[in-house]
């Protein structure tokens, strides 16, 4: 066998010309998954040689690499705000800029108060679990349509000790009861009808932004990404029932489609919501809105 310098040489060549991005770094952070290793250490042992098993598992990582596999898949871990989840095909891989919702969190409200956080479609935790990482005295409620994703988010809540201020429940907010179940289970868990705090990353892409995803993306689950019609049906069922789930004073953040921000504006209006404002992301597109009720 040989040395991991040679495979990783070999192996960036290879992710090159099948026009994978950041092909040595790609190979590199594969190659330390196989190791089990750091990716440090790569750089550090490079005349070290690997095992026959471990090149054939090098391999076959390297060949669904080539297929377009998500990286974040294959190392089966993203990193949201400095703390590392668990991702699988069952989640959306969490997207740096969805970082913002906790920036803009921590911005309005005071760490040393006691807030109940709601998170509508919450995949791997990523939004729930940073924020209660910050928010040391807070509790928390993440819903998902799909159980399977909800393990993962329990799995990354044990990872990151937040298992006695979190709950996962499996719900479908088009379930007509959706509200009245979710009030429920936030009063037997914290006392308190309403939230203080609703955040959300819906799917919200459109119906031609489907036809154009990049290869990587046609990997993660369809749901975390489109609701089959306009990208608005969380928007139009959530805030005109806002004030039945938020408390007076409360926050609402979401992720949008900047392409939808003017008819998110009406549905806001419509439903005599006027104290909101909407956030750019760092390509100074209005990414999200922030609604106080
Ligand atoms: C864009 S992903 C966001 C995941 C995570 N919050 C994040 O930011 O990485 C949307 C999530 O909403 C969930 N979802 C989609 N439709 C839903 C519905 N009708 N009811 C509840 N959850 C839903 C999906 O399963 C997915 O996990």
């Amino acid at each position: 066998m040989e040395t991991i310098k040679y495979y990783l040489n070999e192996k960036t060549k290879l992710l090159k010309k099948n026009f994978v991005n950041l092909p040595r770094l790609e190979a590199r952070l594969l190659l330390s998954k196989i190791l089990n290793k750091s990716l440090n250490w790569t750089y550090l042992n490079l005349e070290k040689k690997i095992t026959k098993k471990q090149f054939e598992n090098y391999e076959k990582i390297i060949k669904k690499k080539i297929k377009r596999f998500p990286t974040a898949y294959l190392l089966e871990n993203k990193e949201f705000y400095s703390l590392n989840f668990k991702v699988n095909k069952n989640t959306l891989i969490p997207r740096p800029e969805t970082e913002a919702i906790v920036d803009e969190i921590k911005k309005n409200l005071n760490k040393k108060n006691f807030f109940s956080f709601l998170d509508l479609g919450t995949g791997t935790g990523c939004i729930l679990l940073s924020i209660l990482k910050e928010f040391k005295k807070s509790v928390g409620i993440g819903t998902d349509i799909h159980l399977k994703t909800l393990n993962v988010a329990k799995l990354n809540c044990k990872k990151n000790n937040l298992t006695s201020r979190t709950k996962f429940i499996n719900l479908d907010w088009n379930n007509k009861f959706f509200l009245r179940k979710i009030k429920k289970i936030n009063k037997k868990f914290t006392g308190f009808k309403k939230f203080n705090v609703i955040v959300s990353n819906p799917p919200y892409l459109l119906k031609n932004e489907m036809k154009t995803l990049s290869p990587e993306v046609k990997f993660e689950p369809v749901q975390a990404l489109y609701d089959n019609k306009d990208g608005l049906s969380f928007y139009k069922i959530i805030i005109p029932n806002l004030n039945f789930i938020l408390s007076k004073n409360g926050y609402f953040y979401s992720e949008i489609n900047p392409k939808n921000y003017k008819k998110i504006e009406n549905i806001c209006k419509k439903n005599n919501f006027f104290n909101f404002k909407f956030i750019n992301d760092l390509s100074k597109k209005k990414r999200f809105i922030l609604i106080r009720n």
